[in-house]
């Protein structure tokens, strides 16, 4: 499963880079607003920046609504840096933009999936990725990860090669739940990927070899 870091943040992307095992970084606009990135050209640089610490895929999400405007923007992402992934909302005129970049040969994260027949939408216009939330499924008391096993069997069934991406994920937990049931990427915080590193026996243990070496 390939990890990708969900932040703006530039001190920890590069932290997860230089942990060795970042595979790529997804932002989206509330991310890039919480590190205080405002404006067009601000917002294009940052990415370009984003693109010079990590090796691999970055998403770059759009914020027009609707067909025009997303070609725009997303065209414009594209031509940043060839690690841009255009982040497309799952709405209708989202959709004719997937078909659009896919058949340009640019490509695309369907974000802001809740359902398995949105998923199955974005397969067939052609997403490199689809990024089901599953933090905010189990905020309304639905089983996210079951969303992530559904898409995987869908996927399967017919030979869908659409990434999923499980988004929205909070704690270590979702990410070995994640894969589990099969989700090619997870986007995590970098918490979430510090935590995988954590068990009190390995403290312990590493706490006794050091005392018994020297002895
Ligand atoms: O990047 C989209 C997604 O990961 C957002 O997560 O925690 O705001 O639900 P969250």
């Amino acid at each position: 499963m390939k990890f990708f870091i969900d932040t703006a943040n530039l001190a920890q992307i590069k932290e997860a880079q230089e942990l060795g095992v970042l595979d790529g970084v997804t932002t989206n606009p509330s991310l890039m607003a919480k590190e205080g990135i405002k404006g067009e050209e601000n917002i294009k640089k940052h990415y370009v920046d984003i693109c010079n610490i990590v090796t691999g895929d970055v998403s770059a999400e759009v914020i027009s609504t609707d067909y025009e405007g997303m070609i725009r923007e997303g065209d414009a992402f594209a031509k940043l840096h060839p690690q841009i992934v255009v982040k497309i909302p799952m709405i209708k005129e989202g959709v004719k933009a997937i078909k659009y970049f896919s058949s340009k040969g640019i490509r695309t994260n369907c974000t802001l999936i809740f359902s398995a027949g949105q998923a199955l939408v974005a397969a067939k216009a052609g997403a490199s990725f689809v990024s089901p939330f599953i933090g905010r499924l189990d905020d309304v008391c639905t089983d996210g990860v079951e969303l992530i096993a559904d898409i995987r069997q869908i996927f399967d069934n017919y030979g869908i090669r659409t990434e999923i991406l499980a988004a929205s994920i909070r704690h270590p937990m979702h990410i070995i739940q994640c894969a589990k049931v099969g989700a090619d990427v997870a986007t995590c915080p970098l918490s979430a990927i510090l935590a995988l590193l954590k068990h009190p026996l390995t403290d312990s243990g590493l706490a006794q070899f050091l005392a018994d070496s020297k002895k």
